[in-house]
């Protein structure tokens, strides 16, 4: 039996082992480390969700780069509002930079096309595209993403950086809804 939590009035079960996930950064910080070094590398990590993503993906870069986050929220409950605000906190100049985008996870790919939309306005020279997570049965737009961590199903997951309303961001490993 996988290990299961209860969250607020919701009940979760593992899904995927820290471990799991840390190879899966490795293998995604390998990539990036052939395709971007040389380049004038800025990482833009999508608080709140992508903060530990962000913060293990970094440890294994090995070459200059800038890193920043920029804060943009869509998500309240277990479903998609469709609602989205704008980006904030990016004071950095992003002009003939290569700009990579870490997210924690891609669900609709709504958020990802309105955070391009925006980075389009400041003329970098590239704009790279990375997920941790990536829902593929859920996701409706063409923007590729060039990198992916870990595709899972269409359900609600929780941990190591994603909540549920606010809760559960700092567990170690990636829980799934228990379908009650
Ligand atoms: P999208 O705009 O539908 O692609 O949703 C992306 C955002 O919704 C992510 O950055 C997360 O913050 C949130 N999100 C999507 N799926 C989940 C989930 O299963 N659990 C928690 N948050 C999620
Ligand atoms: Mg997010």
């Amino acid at each position: 039996m996988p290990k299961r939590i209860k969250v607020l009035d919701k009940e979760f079960e593992v899904s995927i082992p820290g471990k799991e996930i840390q190879k899966a950064i490795a293998i995604v910080a390998d990539k990036m480390n052939k395709d971007l070094a040389g380049k004038k590398v800025i990482f833009l990590g999508i608080l709140n969700g992508a903060f530990m993503f962000a913060g293990d993906l970094f440890k294994k870069i090995n070459f200059p780069c800038q890193v920043t986050f920029l804060k943009l929220a869509s998500y309240q409950g277990t479903s998609s509002t469709g609602k989205l605000k704008s980006l904030i906190g990016l004071n950095e100049d992003l002009e003939g930079k290569t700009v990579v985008v870490l997210e924690d996870i891609v669900d609709s790919g709504l958020t990802l096309e309105h955070i391009i939309k925006q980075l389009k306005g400041y003329e970098p020279e590239d704009i790279k595209i990375a997920t941790l997570l990536f829902k593929p049965e859920a996701y409706k737009k063409d923007i590729k993403i060039d990198y992916i961590g870990i595709e899972i199903p269409n359900d609600f997951i929780i941990g190591y950086g994603l909540d549920y309303n606010g809760y559960a961001r700092n567990l170690e490993d990636i829980y799934t809804l228990v379908k009650s």
